[in-house]
């Protein structure tokens, strides 16, 4: 025992001595069962103050020790029960011979590492196993099979590896059976299992699986519940699993490699609730006989290459609350019978080809809070009855055929909805204020329409838009001021018929792609060319077959990886294992699997959404244990600014962030590539972004000017490391207030590297402006080419808005039109009247640091991309032992005055 001191060797006689002292009837059994628990217990590394009643004092009451139960007639210990106990300890000296008779041993939910021991094999009177929950490792010990009593055997979530041992299928009386969360385990001879008959729990995911459905599953008839999903199952799902599985409830078949037909036989089992076979290869039509069950709460059959229409049979399933039938490659209409399924909740047809109008009878799906249509072959005008879904919180209905406007009875009753996607579609007309209604919007996109009119001056009182993307629309009309633009994270009103001021010229192009005019006076460097030709072939030939299939994602990363062994990647060693979320955590540390990721957030449900961005969204996952991460999910197919062609590089450059260490930098753990998604897994910092400490409630009282200093300070060295310490640099390309998170102690976090990139001669290929209104670099406005300079600007912004709490948007705008007027009446202002006048002004050394900030930030934002300062120049002035001293007294500080420093 750790930290407790060994019993004196007097004790230990007085132990043995008092031993003898025990009844000698019952076999002399409770006597060594007692000596034999001591002796465990003892070897424990840390074990809970609640088992001090197992002691050497307490010899006696051996039946009434924690934890244990007797038998009534033998007085000698049947069940032992340390579920939850917080031990860590290992069952290597535990000794089983006085302990024959037990039925019940459970250990779950502890800290057990080590072997499974084979003398477990002696405990032939077991009913109940319970080993789920700890650290067991190393392989399962055959000498199961002989615990032929053994009802209930939980293996679950331990790493335990190699062959599942054939001799489990002796167990005729197991009634469950859970051997799921082990990641490692393998194939066995499945011929040698003669069969369980007496299960009706059976799990096994998520493992190394890799055979077909193994034939004595067929024969466990009373099964209930079968989980297989997370494993490398091949194969056709075989049809005499429903001709016979009459009482199954649960089908969880996910995350496989099945293909072939789903069997028709399915609608056979009446009694099922819960059908989950997403992410396989299965294709051919949807068996219209699921409309039989009646039962069934629960249908995924997304991320697969089914091809018929949608069944209007399922319009009986009267029950569902969830279907999911996205990324097949179903076509034909959304059948009107769908109206019928009044408990539906959520349902996602996005990314297939339906071709039809939405049925005005969808509108009597009154439960749903989440309809996904995206990215279908979808036409016509959204059905009036769209009006009655009063629940609704996340609607996507973008990149689809949708015409006609957008009128404002839809909008009406829509009062939880949280976001709204309906850009890329023919939508017309004006935006209607009712939009302003929508009080709980957080994300809208309406872009990619036929959008006219001016924007409604509603938008600006939505009092938790974060993102609002309007581009590519005909709207027209001024500057919607009353839109806190700062406060969104993602502002886009571009390509519209708005008459923006016009920038500098300057830095405009000669022509697209050569922006020799803008080159910056520092000379970036730049990734060699050489290389990349080779790259280039492998993606050219790879990439396109990517689109298809995950099989080549999975040799592209192979590849990727095996390139370079810098990664901590032990564990892979099969390309199955590519095919497990758990496979690309890279950081050694980290001890979950993006399989749990997935079930945290409920395979990305939208209440687990955090925020929305650009590239994609971020989900809050909270792992069993307790631990918090972020995960960030890009759809690929769905984003302009990942080109196909470039995933392989996206994939580098995301295995460069994971080597990234850096203590203002935030932790990116890894990333998983699954059927044209990237999830990118972060750490997750409880106190949010700098722009929520600068602009929430607490702002003024936490966010002194000592820590603002120590923020800005935090967020140079971030950028400087990523700039001049990587190679290839990294750019990260959204500097923004909202993307520095800030630990406990305010130390900041440069998050979001959605869009970072290293910098290379390809940057110029960029087909769209990446990074967030109100802090991009106004050169790249003009010429697509992203330098380390644009973060230089960006980073000057936020140094500016942290020091004067609120965005320097005028400050900006006059920076850019040099010898405009406003840009000397700016000149001329009081520093002290610009920084924020929510905190005293700073006195001292503060007063010192507060000016060095300001003036770097200055320098920061200049117009012209070679006259910023590097950001290694700025983190070493912040950092100088000595600050520079006042030029003036703090309040007679002007800016001209501060330019000049
Ligand atoms: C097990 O139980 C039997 C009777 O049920 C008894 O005879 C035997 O001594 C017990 N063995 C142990 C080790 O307790
Ligand atoms: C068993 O323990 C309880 C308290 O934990 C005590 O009240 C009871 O007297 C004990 N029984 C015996 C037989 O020692
Ligand atoms: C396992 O051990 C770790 C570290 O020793 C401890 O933090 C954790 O609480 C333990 N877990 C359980 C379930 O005992
Ligand atoms: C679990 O045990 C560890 C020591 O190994 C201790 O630090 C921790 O506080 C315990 N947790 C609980 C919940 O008792
Ligand atoms: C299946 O379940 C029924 C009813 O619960 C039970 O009578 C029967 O013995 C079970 N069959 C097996 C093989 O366990
Ligand atoms: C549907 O679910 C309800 C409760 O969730 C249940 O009472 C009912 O039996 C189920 N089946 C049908 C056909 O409605
Ligand atoms: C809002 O929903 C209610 C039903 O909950 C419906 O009666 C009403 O017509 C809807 N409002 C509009 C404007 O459609
Ligand atoms: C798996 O076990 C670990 C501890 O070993 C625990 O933190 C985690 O919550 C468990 N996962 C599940 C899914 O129960």
């Amino acid at each position: 025992m750790k930290g407790v001191q060994k019993p004196p060797l007097f004790l230990l006689l007085l132990h043995i001595s008092l031993l003898f002292l025990l009844p000698l009837n019952a076999a002399s059994s409770p006597r060594t069962q007692a000596e034999a628990l001591i002796t465990w217990k003892n070897d424990f590394a840390s074990s809970p103050p609640s088992l001090n009643s197992w002691s050497l004092t307490n010899l006696n009451n051996l039946c009434n020790w924690t934890a244990i139960v007797c038998d009534h007639n033998t007085k000698s210990i049947s069940q032992i029960d340390l579920s939850n106990f917080n031990i860590s300890a290992t069952l290597t000296h535990f000794n089983f011979t006085p302990f024959l008779n037990l039925t019940q041993f459970k250990l779950k939910g502890n800290n057990f590492t080590g072997p499974v021991p084979s003398a477990i094999g002696k405990l032939s009177k077991l009913t109940t196993l319970d080993l789920g929950t700890n650290l067991f490792s190393q392989e399962i010990p055959v000498q199961i099979g002989m615990l032929t009593e053994l009802q209930y055997l939980n293996f679950f979530n331990n790493s335990l590896t190699g062959v599942i041992p054939y001799q489990l299928s002796n167990l005729q009386k197991v009634q469950f059976l859970n051997l799921g969360a082990n990641y490692y385990l393998e194939t066995p001879d499945w011929s040698k299992f003669s069969g369980m008959p007496s299960l009706t729990y059976l799990d096994f995911s998520p493992n190394s699986l890799d055979s077909e459905v193994p034939e004595f599953i067929s024969k466990c008839l009373n099964l209930t519940f079968l989980d297989l999903s997370e494993n490398t199952f091949t194969g056709q799902i075989p049809e005499v699993v429903f001709t016979n599985l009459g009482k199954l409830k649960h089908l969880h078949l996910a995350r496989n490699s099945f293909s072939g037909p789903i069997p028709e036989d399915i609608g056979l089992i009446s009694g099922l609730q819960h059908i989950d076979l997403a992410g396989n290869y299965l294709e051919g039509p949807i068996p219209s006989s699921i409309g039989q069950l009646k039962e069934l709460k629960y249908l995924d059959l997304q991320l697969n290459l089914l091809n018929s229409s949608i069944p209007s049979e399922l319009g009986r399933c009267t029950n569902l609350t969830d279907l999911a039938l996205a990324s097949n490659k179903l076509s034909g209409k959304i059948p009107p019978s769908i109206g019928q399924l009044r408990g539906l909740r959520h349902l996602d047809l996005s990314y297939n080809s339906l071709n039809s109008s939405i049925p005005f009878e969808l509108g009597f799906c009154t439960s749903l809070t989440d309809l996904a249509l995206a990215s279908n072959k979808l036409n016509g005008e959204l059905p009036l009855s769209f009006s009655n879904l009063k629940d609704i919180i996340s609607l996507s209905l973008f990149a689809n055929r949708f015409t006609g406007p957008l009128l404002p009875s839809l909008f009406s009753n829509w009062t939880e909805v949280v976001s709204l996607e309906l850009e890329h579609n023919s939508f017309s007309g004006n935006i209607p204020p009712d939009i302003g209604r929508l009080s709980n919007l957080i994300n809208l996109d309406l872009s990619r329409n036929q959008l006219s009119g001016s924007i409604p001056l509603t938008l600006g009182k939505l009092p938790y838009i974060q993102s609002l993307n309007l581009s590519n629309n005909n709207l027209n009309g001024p500057f919607p001021t009353e839109i806190a633009f700062p406060l969104l994270e993602k502002f886009d009103l571009s390509n519209n018929n708005f008459k923006w001021p016009i920038p500098d010229r300057d830095c405009l192009p000669t022509s697209v792609g050569n922006s020799d005019l803008c080159r910056d006076a520092s000379g970036v460097t730049r990734a060699g060319n050489s290389k990349k030709t080779n790259k280039k072939f492998i993606i050219g030939v790879l990439v396109p077959v990517c689109g298809l299939s995950v099989v080549a994602t999975t040799i592209a990363l192979i590849l990727m990886f095996h390139k370079k062994t810098k990664c901590a990647l032990k564990k892979i060693n099969s390309a199955q294992n590519f095919e497990n979320f758990e496979s690309m955590i890279l950081q050694e540390e980290v001890k979950f699997t993006f399989g749990e990721v997935v079930k945290a957030v409920d395979d990305f449900h939208v209440k687990y959404c955090i925020g929305k961005g650009g590239f994609g969204r971020v989900y809050k996952a909270e792992l069993l244990s307790g631990q918090v991460v972020a995960v960030k999910r890009l759809n690929m197919s769905d984003s302009n600014d990942i080109p196909a062609i470039n995933l392989q590089s996206f994939e580098n450059e995301i295995r460069t962030l994971t080597n990234v260490r850096h203590r203002n930098i935030i932790r990116l753990y890894g990333f998983c590539s699954r059927r044209g998604c990237i999830f990118l897994l972060y750490e997750y910092l409880e106190r949010g972004s700098l722009g929520k400490a600068l602009y929430g409630v607490e702002g003024v009282t936490e966010l002194g000017w000592a820590t603002r200093v120590k923020v800005v300070k935090g967020l140079a060295h971030a950028l400087s490391y990523l700039h001049h310490d990587c190679s290839p640099p990294i750019v990260h390309r959204d500097v923004t207030v909202n993307n520095v998170l800030l630990e406990s102690d305010f130390e900041a976090r440069l998050s979001d590297f959605g869009t970072a990139r290293p910098i290379s001669a390809n940057s110029s290929n960029w087909t769209h402006i990446v990074g967030s209104f109100g802090y991009m670099a106004p050169e790249l406005a003009f010429t697509m080419r992203v330098t380390d300079k644009c973060d230089v600007y960006s980073f000057g912004v936020v140094a500016l808005e942290v020091m004067m709490g609120r965005h320097p948007g005028n400050l900006l705008e006059s920076q850019l039109s040099e010898s405009s007027q406003s840009m000397k009446d700016n000149a001329e202002l009081l520093l002290k009247d610009l920084v924020d006048q929510r905190l005293e002004s700073p006195s001292n050394e503060l007063a010192k640091a507060v000016v060095l900030v300001m003036s770097l930030a200055l320098g920061c934002i200049r117009t012209r991309p070679g006259s910023r300062p590097t950001m290694l120049y700025v983190a070493q002035k912040l950092s100088a032992r000595s600050l520079p001293s006042l030029p003036e007294p703090f309040g007679m500080l002007t800016i001209h005055k501060l330019m000049g420093i």
